[in-house]
């Protein structure tokens, strides 16, 4: 249960309705005042040069603030609520309490056979629940004594033998149930996967003298029957004349200090379902084992009598069938009785116990935004996700990349959208079968149809795990799994997604399921990570969904980012009991960057040039024998795709680092860039500026009467406004007119130029100069428009203004996009000398008139990062593309002074 709450930005004031985009709100300069969020400051390369760039790539606005809710009730003790003491009444009138027994309905108990008699011959005659001290009367607030009217042992128990030691007891009414007194389900299955089991009781076998008062409860090691029958072999037990056989089980106390339950007693196992756990019973405590040592106690297995005690139940007026004890069916029905799972208890008194549910081991609610279903077009693998790390990329297992010689081809998303796989990328060193390298990625024919907003999952890079709990999933039966809160369960078999809190494991601790082993012939490696939960899950209650994401959020910057770590390749029960082996993410960085990244990808083949012992600054020789100088790529003038595409292009110590001819070094000392624009920032600081639109003009023309405003301009000296070329392509307009508060003073145009190289067809170069007549004075309200001058980054939180309704400026927060991102989905080429830009908070970006791609610096300087193009109408794209201001410096440097 997690709430989310926006906070609102305290600075947006005046909200009115912008452009042609129905009822989308938009703020309206008021002031540069900015608050003292970060957000403003942080930077996003121009370039994607690495993976782990999804907290800048998919940022978001709002930061996120989470509630957990915690409610407590108070509960009588529960865990042994099936718990029976079975009592022989005395002619004194007390009762000797020599067995134990198992309510597994409300009128039924099931016991040892011989527990049938005591040793002088006589049935017991009551039961006793929910009472945990027999000698007490203190804790006999919630005790039900009932007598019983039947004792019905195996047809084939012989008191002279230690087989079939199994015996039903009838009493004379049902029980109330309650918290403290409710029936045990059984466990039917002859596959005992448990670790540990328990067995309780108050005291030793057949020794009424040496009961314990108090109900006690001990953890036993279930061993093989082969390792068993060396305690218990036909010579050494006579009641044993066949051996061991398949109804005994062996359980044995390795801590060799407690004695085993009662005679008659469970030896049992807790199941979780519903955030709540259900006592199964596995076997039923017969004979064997003293205390203090190491020998195992011996049990007989329920799941071999499911048939007689069914029949046996019926015959005796129980409306009972072959499916009354299906684990499931069983779960459900006394659910409201059951006990929490630890980990939903926050704290826990003697009389009152507070549990929050958000820290429920299984949800059934929770985010699915990330989660794509793989499919095939026909026969395919029901249970093959991925997990969308891009709006084009989907990361899965390789496992899930082929079924019967056929690959899947579309994937679900987000409810019922879906998509076309169009390329299938398999790690190189997988092996189907084999749980090595097993990871692949699926791009998709087109962008996901995603809303506003979404992050896919971020890639982890680390090598160690930052958090001890981690997400998974797998689906089920929502009756099953949903948070069991003070509400009748109905049964609804649909099946939901299921959200897991799974713990992180070492190759120490870390439990498989045997089956996994052969695909894992190296053994359990740093590629692997093992997640999972101590406790087991009722049978079919939750199913593993391969390929989907072991994660976590993670707060960063003050959002919440979904972290993906590793992949599910094989889990049982969804790693319940049994852990869940998953592919590690970071162990497969470089095939991830050498196929996502989109430079890595052009220069896969160029690659393996790359020298690691040239730093940069070192000398180099470059393939065309041109001697160079290893500088970062964005130092060298020449543009290196068209470097590599010429096949002479070579890396120094990385993939940044290029061996650039001595003539295209960029030399910083001797910067290309005006010194006018450079202090640009000092004087804007010195006139204490108040309202950034005044650093801005409109561009008007004069046609007879009418006065035309067609587009905005930068003042970026006091002659020289910029401006897109698109702008001006109709026709030289004649004045400018400041923006600034009041009054709206008008400056007539000496001349106009264009980028030499405008292209209007392409829009690219759109960038022009409007030299004014007479010089501008500064003052507070009319200043520069300081130009972005960092080549590498630009800011995250940017701002694109246009002209509101009101005539009075207006922006919304855009992000900046990376160029190969924005060329996925452009109709054109995108040059580099262009940037896009995305709103923070629509689907669409509107472009018009007046935009300018800005960043108010948090210490109040307005900076110019892009441009563009005139469009007279508001045009509604995802993404707008705007001229990138650093491309063109040195032209203004140049043109403008
Ligand atoms: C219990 O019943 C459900 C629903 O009919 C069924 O899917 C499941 O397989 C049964 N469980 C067992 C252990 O037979
Ligand atoms: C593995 O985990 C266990 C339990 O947390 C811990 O005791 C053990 O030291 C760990 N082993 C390694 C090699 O880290
Ligand atoms: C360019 O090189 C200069 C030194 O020549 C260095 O200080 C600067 O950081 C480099 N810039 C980039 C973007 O690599
Ligand atoms: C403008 O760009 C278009 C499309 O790239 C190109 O075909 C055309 O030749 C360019 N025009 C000029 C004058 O360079
Ligand atoms: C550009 O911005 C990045 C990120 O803030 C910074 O690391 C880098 O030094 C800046 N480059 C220049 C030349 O100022």
């Amino acid at each position: 249960m997690v709430v989310l709450l926006n906070i609102l930005m305290t600075r947006l004031l005046i909200i009115f309705l912008s452009c042609l985009l129905i009822g989308s709100a938009v703020e309206q300069y008021e002031s540069p005042k900015i608050t003292d969020s970060n957000e403003f400051s942080l930077m996003f390369p121009n370039e994607r040069t690495s993976l782990d760039d999804c907290h800048l790539r998919f940022y978001k606005l709002n930061p996120d603030v989470e509630v957990k809710p915690v409610f407590g009730k108070p509960v009588p003790l529960k865990e042994f609520a099936h718990m029976g003491a079975i009592g022989w009444t005395q002619r004194s009138g007390n009762i000797l309490w020599q067995c134990g027994g198992t309510l597994i309905w409300d009128n039924f108990v099931l016991t040892a056979a011989h527990c049938a008699v005591d040793s002088s011959n006589q049935a017991p005659d009551v039961v006793r629940f929910g009472d945990i001290n027999l000698f007490s009367s203190d804790d006999d607030k919630y005790a039900q004594q009932l007598k019983i009217v039947n004792v019905i042992r195996h047809p084939m128990h012989k008191f002279s033998a230690n087989y079939h030691d199994i015996a039903l007891v009838k009493l004379e009414k049902s029980v109330r149930l309650h918290d403290t007194v409710a029936p045990a389900c059984l466990w039917l299955d002859k596959e005992l996967r448990f670790r540990k089991l328990e067995a309780t009781g108050w005291g030793r076998t057949g020794f009424a003298q040496e009961q314990t008062p108090v109900l006690l409860k001990v953890t036993l090691k279930p061993i093989s029957n082969e390792q068993c029958s060396q305690f218990y072999s036909s010579s050494i037990n006579r009641k044993l004349r066949f051996g061991l056989h398949e109804q005994h089980i062996c359980a044995v106390d390795e801590r060799m200090d407690t004695c085993e339950g009662d005679s008659g007693g469970p030896l049992q196992i807790k199941l979780m379902h519903n955030s709540k756990v259900t006592p199964f019973v596995v076997g039923i405590t017969s004979f064997g084992s003293t205390c203090g040592t190491s020998t195992p106690g011996v049990y007989t297995r329920v799941a071999d009598y499911h048939g007689w005690i069914v029949s046996t139940m019926r015959e005796k007026g129980a409306a009972v069938d072959e499916n009354t004890f299906n684990a499931t069916f069983c779960a459900l029905r006394y659910l409201d009785y059951r006990e929490y799972e630890d980990a939903v208890i926050v704290s826990k008194s003697a009389e009152f116990t507070s549990y929050n549910s958000a820290n429920a081991r299984i949800n059934v609610r929770g985010d699915t935004s990330q989660l794509a279903k793989i499919g095939w077009d026909s026969d395919g693998r029901g249970n093959c996700f991925g997990v969308i790390v891009d709006e084009d990329t989907v990361l899965t297992i390789a496992d899930c990349t082929h079924f019967k010689g056929s690959a899947p081809t579309i994937l679900t998303y987000g409810g019922n959208n879906t998509a076309v796989i169009s390329k299938i990328h398999v790690h190189p060193g997988y092996i189907e079968g084999s749980a090595y390298d097993n990871i692949a990625i699926l791009k998709l024919a087109e962008l996901l149809d995603l809303p506003i907003g979404f992050q896919p999952s971020c890639i982890w890079h680390g090598n160690e795990i930052p958090y001890t709990i981690l997400r998974v999933m797998g689906y089920g039966r929502i009756d099953m799994s949903d948070f069991a809160l003070y509400k009748p369960i109905l049964l609804d078999p649909t099946e939901t997604f299921l959200h897991i809190q799974a713990r992180v494991f070492n190759e120490s601790s870390c439990v498989l399921p045997n089956s996994y082993l052969r695909s894992l012939p190296r053994g359990f490696s740093r590629e692997h990570i093992c997640v999972g939960n101590d406790v087991f899950l009722v049978p079919e209650s939750c199913r593993p969904m391969l390929g989907a994401s072991v994660a976590e959020t993670m707060g960063i910057n003050y959002r919440k980012y979904h972290i993906t770590f590793a992949l599910n390749q094989q889990s049982r029960d969804c790693g319940f009991g049994e852990y869940m082996l998953a592919t590690r993410l970071s162990s497969h960085i470089e095939w991830l960057k050498s196929v996502l990244l989109p430079s890595y990808q052009d220069t896969s083949s160029t690659l393996r040039f790359l020298d690691p012992d040239l730093q940069e600054g070192s000398s180099c020789e470059n393939d065309a024998g041109l001697e160079g100088r290893c500088v970062t790529l964005a130092n060298c003038s020449v543009e290196w795709p068209k470097f590599l595409a010429e096949g002479t292009a070579k890396f120094c110590s990385s993939s940044n680092v290029i061996c650039c001819p001595l003539t295209n070094i960029k030399n910083a000392d001797n910067s290309p860039i005006h010194l006018e624009l450079l202090e640009c920032p000092k004087l804007v600081k010195r006139l204490a500026v108040a309202y950034p639109p005044g650093s801005m003009v409109k561009i008007g023309w004069i046609h007879g009467e009418k006065i035309e405003f067609r587009c905005y301009g930068a003042i970026i000296t006091k002659l020289i406004i910029i401006v897109s070329a698109s702008c001006l392509s109709d026709g030289v307009p004649q004045f400018v007119q400041l923006v600034a508060n009041v009054p709206r003073k008008s400056f007539d145009i000496d001349s106009i130029l264009l980028h030499k190289d405008y292209n209007s067809t392409e829009n690219s170069n759109d960038i022009a100069l409007v030299r004014l007549r007479r010089p501008l004075a500064w003052s507070e309200d009319v200043f520069p428009t300081c130009l972005w001058t960092n080549e590498s980054h630009v800011p995250l939180v940017m701002k694109a203004t246009f002209e509101g309704n009101n005539k009075r400026i207006g922006y919304d927060f855009v992000a900046p996009m990376y160029n190969s991102d924005c060329q996925r989905s452009h109709p054109r080429k995108i040059h580099r000398s262009q940037i896009c830009a995305r709103s923070y908070k629509r689907k669409s970006t509107c472009i018009s008139m007046s935009d300018q791609l800005r960043w108010d610096a948090p210490d109040g300087v307005s900076y110019l990062v892009g441009l563009i193009a005139h469009a007279s109408d508001c045009v509604n794209w995802r993404y707008a593309v705007f001229t990138r201001i650093t491309s063109f410096l040195d032209w203004i440097s140049a043109v403008a002074f």
